[in-house]
């Protein structure tokens, strides 16, 4: 998007000499831009900026919230795997950060205006209200599905958010930092954005969307993103952690380098917008109206909408989730327009990488999508959140295939975890009434296994805060890797078969394992809240005792003797692989419809 002005050299820098930052006439200076070249190119990487200004706090302060955010999603068609997965992943993070004992404020919610939505609505015959309500209302119940604890859902044509966009934009406007000119170029309609002509596949295709850009030209107010160049460029030395993973800061710095052009902040040719300011004819360009979802989402609804109330309650954001291919809006354009309005900047943006399908970005547009709707009415949320985030290393593009999707979560769920409580609790039922017969504590003095715990326990915590959080899983299926490797070395079945003191040590090596179990379930309740719920509930404890849990019971030391379990029963259902004569070309999900009648899942574990 934002276009770099290439215009004669004489005309660009009278643009720059006569634009309102400098002379208040200018305002109504029209000058003729062509913009042909796009300076940020998307296939090179994006530019991102952050800074730090003064009144930027941080995290460690633990009366500041934890403010996280996903994109607000467009509206033009449901959610698909690709959008869920950064939800999956924010809740997850949310979810770490709750344990952990911080306020969270963890904001989702869809972007609603500008042409592609009304296109879209039109195609189906609605009115683009009507059209919103619709498919916003998908995400929420995708969210709920899937198992997503947001706080706030922000939907850009809520009137609190109107009325702050208009409000961020007249600080902006007051700071000197918007002017008029004419504009044209290579407009991508599905990523809303200009686009630079050396960026595109032959016919001015748009690499991302595969789809044909158009030529437009318009008369736009622009944003001086040009002279936030230096203060960028400032933020990123001083938190050089801003952009995250840090292979694409390399992204960003590189952009910023090659210099930062103004862009066209208003649409004279999109009705569906918030109008400008003091000109109804022009509305505002959709990101520059969707960014300030991550403000307007915070203002309570009691407030009379106002920017300050907003930012008083949790501004700036601690982490925006968003994919790669949003990280110079997030990066560069977006702390560019807040240190405009004299706000602080966010103090992270993560860019994680795409889901692909035989390696091209899943997406609404080239309609390759992965149905998360049947994935999660088939598998349940926990099989589908567990395999994105402990699969898909966060951060890098990862591919899915239906085969890994069933092997990955039968070993590692159903098999590595699930099998180990249900025999665990089998053997105890059998040899103990289902009773601990003595502490944790007691029973692992002197163990290397209790160490072991501790170690990889505190490995899942530094991943989480990391944000690596398929490590974070890898350690936790650790302990669960070390309970089957113990369960096996001490064979307590054999032992209670010799009685006496034999008998007695395999007693306490059950509770070992099952407080490996309770551990298990605090640590990964982030990934699979209601797995973890369920082997709670086996170990006897209720959901309220399930609920209060934070990290700092994944210490060793929580069961008790005398506690009883649970009856066992599977936590997990191992998913059936389809028969080698089935049609593999048809998803999981579509063939276990087919099967109607015939199990779905197989209970697994036997003790
Ligand atoms: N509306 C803008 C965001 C505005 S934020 C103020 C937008 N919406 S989107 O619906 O197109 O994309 C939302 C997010 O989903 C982006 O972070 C994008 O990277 C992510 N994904 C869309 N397809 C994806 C995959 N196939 N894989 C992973 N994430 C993907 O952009």
């Amino acid at each position: 998007m934002a276009a770099r002005i290439n215009c004669s050299t004489s005309i660009q820098n009278s643009l720059w000499l006569l634009n309102p930052l400098n002379s208040k006439a200018t305002t109504h200076f029209r000058n003729r831009l062509k913009f042909r070249q796009n300076l940020f190119s998307l296939s090179k990487g994006a530019m991102f900026c952050t800074c730090s200004t003064n009144n930027d706090k941080t995290n460690t302060d633990s009366t500041d919230p934890f403010v996280l955010t996903t994109p607000l999603y467009y509206v033009n068609a449901p959610p698909h795997m690709g959008s869920a997965y950064t939800t999956i992943a924010a809740d997850a993070i949310a979810r770490f950060q709750r344990l952990s004992g911080k306020k969270v404020v963890f904001v989702t919610g869809t972007d609603e205006h500008g042409e592609k939505i009304a296109a879209a609505a039109a195609a189906c015959g609605s009115s683009p209200s009507e059209h919103c309500e619709v498919i916003s209302q998908a995400y929420k119940t995708l969210w709920k599905d899937l198992d997503i604890a947001y706080d706030k859902f922000i939907r850009t044509t809520d009137p609190k958010h109107e009325e702050i966009v208009k409000e961020f934009y007249s600080r902006v406007l007051a700071n000197g930092d918007i002017y008029k000119a004419d504009y044209e170029g290579l407009y991508c309609i599905n990523c809303e954005e200009y686009k630079d002509e050396k960026e595109l596949l032959e016919n001015h295709l748009c690499p991302i969307h595969l789809k044909p850009c158009v030529a437009r030209k318009e008369d736009n107010y622009f944003f001086a993103l040009s002279k936030y160049q230096k203060p960028l460029e400032e933020t990123l030395t001083q938190n050089p952690d801003f952009v995250q993973p840090s292979f694409r800061l390399n992204e960003v710095q590189s952009w910023i380098n090659s210099g930062l052009r103004d862009f066209s902040i208003s649409r004279a040719s999109v009705d569906w917008g918030i109008p400008i300011p003091n000109d109804d004819k022009q509305t505002v360009y959709v990101w520059f109206d969707a960014l300030l979802g991550y403000i307007s989402a915070l203002s309570e609804n009691k407030d009379q909408p106002n920017l300050q109330t907003a930012v008083s309650s949790g501004w700036p954001a601690s982490l925006h989730l968003i994919g790669k291919d949003i990280l110079r809006f997030h990066a560069v354009y977006w702390p560019a327009m807040l240190m405009s309005a004299g706000l602080a900047v966010p103090k992270k943006v993560f860019g994680h990488g795409f889901l692909t399908k035989d390696g091209m970005k899943m997406g609404k547009s080239l309609g390759n999508t992965l149905e998360p709707n049947e994935l999660v009415h088939n598998f349940g949320p926990d099989a589908v959140r567990y395999f994105f985030l402990k699969e898909v290393e966060f951060g890098n593009d990862g591919d899915y295939s239906e085969d890994r999707f069933i092997n990955i979560v039968n070993a590692h769920l159903a098999n590595t975890i699930g099998n180990l409580l249900n025999r665990t609790l089998g053997l105890l039922r059998k040899n103990c009434q289902s009773t601990l017969v003595v502490d944790s504590t007691i029973a692992a003095e002197g163990t290397a296994f209790k160490d072991n715990v501790e170690k990889l326990v505190e490995n899942a915590r530094f991943h989480y805060e990391n944000l690596s959080l398929s490590s974070a899983c890898e350690a936790v299926l650790e302990i669960g890797n070390a309970g089957n490797s113990y369960m096996d070395e001490r064979a307590p079945w054999s032992l209670f078969k010799q009685g006496g003191a034999a008998s007695e040590t395999a007693a306490k090596d059950l509770v070992i394992i099952l407080e490996a179990m309770r551990i298990i379930a605090v640590a990964l309740s982030p990934v699979t809240p209601n797995l973890s719920w369920r082997i709670y509930e086996q170990i006897g404890y209720s959901k309220d005792q399930f609920n209060r849990a934070n990290w700092s019971d994944t210490k060793w030391g929580g069961l008790k003797g005398g506690q009883v379990m649970a009856q066992p029963k599977p936590i997990f259902a191992r998913i059936e692989q389809r028969a080698e004569t089935e049609d593999k070309s048809e998803p999981a999900a579509t063939q276990v419809e087919k099967n109607k009648g015939k199990p779905k899942a197989k209970a697994v574990a036997e003790a």
